[in-house]
């Protein structure tokens, strides 16, 4: 075997130089740093396999310790499947580790998903369903399970009804199953969305107010709950506004619930004035979600 036969420089992990098969350095009695690999043999041929190192400094360095592949037709189809599977199971860790850095970084900045303790249990195995309320627990269920689907779409759901008819059990359930996937979900009361934003006003506030918004119009799934019991102020509704139009804009789910239908919430909202900018707030939401009306007893006052 000539010394100078194999001085194509590649690369084995960042080590760049010749690289010799493990019977070149066995034959060329080249010394190697670590014990020389045994050779493999191809499952579909029988032909011998050895693996590869860069030698230098005289020295068998750095080996390639992946099993070094056959060139036979079965072998590169086999491993064009092995490389497109290890390829997708990749891109779903990096997917993954990517939410989970999102979802730190809206915790952070808001504090968890906005669920207070009391509400945990609120999920979709403890709602009871009743023959009135059974669409509207179809609609739920259908949606955690396509959420993948409706979130692409920038879909959401508009909850309205009376007190106590159970909008918002069925919006905490949707938002426990949808962490559950990993996946970042802010569940707050327009009340406290809009007194978060307030507090990034005050003068040892950590957060500013453009990363507290940037929040909430980012997030993967927003639920607003109660929205039209908070304060309507010239102030409010703009807000609000900015959030849902920017969440509109970049077809991000976002979920409410509410005791008014849209047109009573269009006319509270624009109970300072602006009608304009809360008939807009509300026709964009309706387009881009599904109306569920919840309409029946009081479940709080149930015996
Ligand atoms: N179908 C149900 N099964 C079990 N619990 C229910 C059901 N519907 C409502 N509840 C419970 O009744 C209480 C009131 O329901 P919820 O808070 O969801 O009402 P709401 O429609 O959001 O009312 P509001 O408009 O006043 O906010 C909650 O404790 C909730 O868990
Ligand atoms: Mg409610
Ligand atoms: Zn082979």
């Amino acid at each position: 075997m000539e010394e100078m036969k194999n001085l194509s420089s590649r690369a084995i992990g960042n080590a760049h130089g010749p690289i010799y098969t493990s019977k070149e350095v066995e034959e060329l009695g080249i010394p190697s740093t670590q014990p020389v690999p045994k050779p493999e043999k191809c499952k579909y041929c029988g032909k011998t396999l050895y693996y590869e190192c860069v030698v230098l400094m005289g020295q068998a360095m750095i080996w390639n310790l992946e099993k070094p592949r056959c060139d036979c037709e079965k072998a590169v189809a086999f491993w064009k499947e092995w490389d497109a599977k290890q390829e997708k199971i990749k891109k779903e860790k990096e997917l993954t580790e990517e939410q989970e850095r999102r979802k730190q970084k809206i915790e952070s900045i808001l504090g968890k998903s906005g669920i207070k303790k009391r509400y945990l249990s609120r999920t979709i195995e403890s709602f009871a369903v009743t023959a009135e309320n059974k669409k509207s627990f179809d609609i739920a269920t259908d949606y955690i399970k396509n959420f993948k689907k409706y979130s692409a779409q920038g879909k959401g759901l508009y909850l309205e009804g009376p007190c106590g008819t159970g909008k918002t059990h069925l919006a905490i359930a949707i938002a426990l199953a949808i962490i559950n996937t990993g996946v970042p979900v802010i569940c707050k009361t327009s009340i406290d969305i809009l007194s978060d934003i307030k507090r990034c006003y005050e003068r040892n506030s950590e957060v500013t107010e453009e990363e507290v918004l940037e929040a909430y119009k980012t997030v993967d799934l927003l639920i607003i709950d109660d929205l039209g019991k908070e304060q309507v102020t010239e102030w409010s509704v703009p807000v609000l506004y900015s959030i849902l139009n920017e969440r509109y804009e970049a077809l991000l789910p976002t979920i409410i619930t509410t005791n008014y239908n849209t047109t009573a919430l269009a006319e509270k909202l624009s109970a300072k004035g602006d009608a304009e900018t809360a008939t807009a707030i509300i026709s964009r939401f309706v387009e881009s979600s599904k109306r569920v009306t919840m309409s029946w007893a009081d479940y709080r006052r149930k015996g």
